[in-house]
């Protein structure tokens, strides 16, 4: 079956060579070279690999990759152009509304961890406009961080639903695409 299988991968039809049962992120990194999701430890409980299938965040890590036949899989590369489709944005942005929260909350320390971080933050922000902190906790719980980043990582992810009603606001009245206008924060380190 080596060549036979297709899968959707950032919004292009790809065809891949590996064998049906091979894990999804060896095919995303060796194949297609794709290096945001990154392998952890190989047992679906850091959450580094992590990417969205069909929008929901995925261990790429454990994941056959025939089991995303048919589905459409998103990786940190492809994030900004999903948000926009998702949002039907006029323009993709350079980066999805998380990532900027990240860089402007100064989150990221080694960053080992932040693909999978942005991608389950991602998927919460697609279906909580505006999470409370409980449900920010709750949403993170299963993505490890060896520097222990957490509480930036939520105040990131506060500022990220700001962001992005700051920009469906925007967008109502100007019929604009998405603008960062909120200060960057000061250092907390
Ligand atoms: S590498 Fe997949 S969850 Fe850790
Ligand atoms: S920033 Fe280093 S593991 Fe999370």
């Amino acid at each position: 079956m080596a060549g036979k299988l297709r899968i959707r991968v950032n919004g292009k039809l790809r065809t891949v060579a590996s064998a049906p049962g091979t894990p999804l992120l060896y095919v995303l990194s060796d194949e297609l070279q794709l290096q945001g999701p990154r392998f952890g430890c190989g047992l679906a409980q850091c959450g580094s690999c992590s990417v969205l299938v069909d929008g929901r965040e995925t261990r790429s890590c454990v994941t056959p990759v025939s089991a995303v036949a048919g589905k459409s899989v998103t990786t940190l590369e492809g994030l900004p152009a999903w948000y926009a489709r998702e949002r039907k944005l006029a323009q993709v942005p350079a980066l999805h509304p998380v990532q900027q929260a990240m860089i402007d909350e100064q989150a990221v320390q080694c960053g080992y961890c932040f693909n999978g971080m942005i991608i389950q933050a991602a998927e919460l922000l697609s279906k909580h406009a505006d999470p409370s902190e409980a449900q920010i906790r709750s949403a993170m719980n299963g993505h490890l961080c060896r520097c222990g980043s957490y509480p930036r990582v939520i105040r990131a992810i506060r500022r990220a639903a700001q962001l992005m009603q700051q920009s469906s606001a925007e967008r109502k009245k100007e019929g604009a695409t998405i603008g960062w206008n909120l200060p960057v924060a000061e250092d907390r380190r």
